[in-house]
């Protein structure tokens, strides 16, 4: 409902209303079928301009309703969605006002009673995830192309979360896709545009809106895992943090949660406004990326601890003073320290990591006698094993940690657990880091990314490592040799699903591992992810540039794949 500029508000709102609802319908019109509309690792990603185009966003939307109201039983459309309630927000990037008024006015149409919208179509992916779980509501739809560029010429995505809060699994956005493929017409409202901005319930044809506060749930969730007076406490007796939002959605959660209600001083979240192009930053929190915060990390007057959020402010990097923590080491840290958190006090069930995720967490697990899972990349493959009970913890070296809080990695739940650590212990990042390989060794980690590889180059590539894997085993590069090399196929313990192809891996007999794997996430030609990782035990030699350490696992790769010639490309684009 719109409020009155004018002064005679009553009598124009209600004006509005009797005229609304008397033209207010469900109408059906045509569409045809767009190539593509395939999720990949975390949802349909696409250029904003894709999106804009009249009844793309519309066919996934009608195509996910079709796909949650299932069959009845004589095959013919069910009605699974009626009369449930439906959690919606994004990360605020250009397209997503938009799309979620187009979004309403589907569910509406699809049978939805309620949804829950984040006030300005806002709900981080985390907190998005919390809504979901703590209302119980039968799912949720999240507009994020997470750590992609935005703008009106950047990415846009959209994906779905299930009653758990975790990410559709593939059955489902198989089913979607599927359905995308065939579809002929669309069930929408004609109603005009909600007031998504005025917290409050509104009503589009038989559905309520319900526009909520985007960070209640999420804060409620955040002061029943960590000590919040143990961090009030720290921000009192002078602890300096900078937490740099990128200009993206994590900034109101963070300035909520951390100056608010913690006490830190003003301006310890910087960037915090999401802003819809985020002022042309790259919200992607690794160090090429925020080098603005590493640099404030190496200044002399550094502040104690430094971290980082993504687009959607899932992911998060951890930065002590002049050290900078990979996301691998980080998962290790969190597991072997847990306990010092109040919501992880009684022990964890079991961790979980991503193939391409360093071993280090596997470590920790075997010295704690703790299961640790191996799953494919895209967090989604850790749902099961949530839901099941047998991980708490969960991360990837793709600056991606969480736990069973919720069913999405979580940014500003990593941020707190390492404040809460420096808190419990009296020790820094670099101390705690630096312990840590004096107790269970080095994985020196580095991922290195080839950008914008044409897609058949890409697959070619691919294609001929997996002609040359069978000959592999046995061979010796200098001083190692290679143990096992295959193509990683995960078969999911809980639910006996299978997933093949999901990276190909050279694993040596001293534990180093070379691994190749093509995104899933990007929206314009192919990137080439490469993964090395070596381990070293020994304390005395555990102070190489990481570069260099790797340096010979990376000319490994390089005679096994041939990536320079192949692409052209003297190095990668980004090494992290
Ligand atoms: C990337 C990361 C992966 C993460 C995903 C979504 O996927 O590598 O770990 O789960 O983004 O944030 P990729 O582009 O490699 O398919
Ligand atoms: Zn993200």
């Amino acid at each position: 409902m719109k409020t009155d500029t004018q002064g005679n508000g009553a009598k124009l709102v209600s004006f509005q209303l009797t005229e609304r609802s008397d033209i207010m319908a469900i109408i059906t019109i045509p569409t045809q079928p767009f190539a593509g509309q395939r999720p990949g690792t975390s949802g349909l990603r696409k250029k904003v301009t894709v999106f804009q185009q009249p009844r793309y966003l519309e066919n996934f939307v009608q195509a996910l309703c079709d796909v949650l109201n299932g069959p009845d039983a004589n095959g013919h459309p069910g009605r699974l969605l009626h009369g449930q309630t439906l959690v919606l927000g994004g990360d605020g990037r250009f397209h997503n006002r938009a799309a979620v008024q187009t979004i309403l006015k589907l569910a509406a149409a699809n049978g939805v009673a309620r949804v829950l919208l984040g006030q300005g179509g806002i709900l981080s992916t985390p907190a998005a995830s919390a809504v979901i779980r703590r209302h119980q509501t039968f799912g949720g739809i999240i507009l994020s192309a997470s750590h992609n560029p935005g703008g009106p010429y950047g990415d846009f995505g959209i994906k779905y979360n299930a009653g758990n809060g975790g990410p559709a699994n593939e059955t489902l956005t198989e089913a979607v896709y599927a359905r995308t493929q065939v579809l002929t017409q669309l069930c929408i409202s004609d109603a005009a545009d909600i007031d998504i901005d005025t917290l409050g319930m509104q009503q589009l044809e038989q559905m309520q809106v319900q526009v909520i506060d985007p960070v209640a749930d999420y804060a409620a969730v955040m002061r029943s895992l960590f000590d919040f007076d143990l961090l009030r406490g720290m921000f009192k007796k002078g602890f300096t943090l900078r937490v740099d939002a990128m200009n993206a959605v994590g900034g109101p959660y963070a300035r909520a949660i951390l100056e608010a209600e913690l006490g830190a001083p003003a301006g310890t979240v910087v960037n915090a406004v999401p802003l819809q192009d985020f002022g042309d930053l790259h919200p992607d929190p690794n160090p090429v990326n925020a080098e603005d915060l590493i640099a404030h990390m190496a200044a002399s007057d550094a502040p104690d601890f430094g971290a980082a959020m993504d687009g959607d402010a899932d992911r998060n990097m951890v930065v002590g003073r002049h050290f900078v923590v990979s996301p691998s080491d980080s998962l290790a840290v969190m597991t072997a320290h847990a306990r010092l958190i109040p919501g992880y006090r009684s022990g964890l069930l079991g961790v979980a990591r991503s193939m391409p995720t360093s071993a280090a967490v596997d470590r920790v697990a075997k010295a704690l006698n703790l299961s640790c899972f191996e799953t494919p990349t895209g967090w989604k493959f850790f749902g099961n094993l949530l839901d099941a009970g047998r991980v708490t913890l969960c991360g990837e070296e793709s600056y991606g940690t969480g736990s069973s809080h919720v069913r999405e990695k979580d940014g500003l739940w990593a941020i707190l657990f390492w404040l809460s650590l420096q808190g419990a212990t009296g020790k820094s990042v670099e101390t705690l880091v630096r312990e840590h390989w004096q107790t269970y060794g080095r994985n020196y980690y580095t991922r290195h990314d080839y950008e914008g590889i044409a897609v058949d180059v890409a697959n070619t590539l691919m294609a001929d490592l997996r002609v040359a894997l069978p000959a592999l085993p046995g061979r010796v590069f200098g001083q190692r040799t290679v143990s096992l090399a295959d193509d990683f196929a995960y078969v999911d313990p809980v639910d006996g699903s299978v997933s093949k192809n999901q990276g190909i891996r050279l694993l040596f007999d001293d534990g180093a591992r070379v691994i190749f794997r093509l995104s899933g996430t990007g929206t314009e030609g192919a990137t080439l992810r490469l993964y090395l990782e070596r381990y070293v035990a020994d304390p005395a030699r555990q102070n190489e540039p990481v570069q260099l350490a790797l340096a010979d696992l990376a000319a490994i790769a390089e005679q096994v794949a041939g990536i320079r010639v192949r692409t052209g490309m003297a190095g990668p684009s980004v090494a992290t």
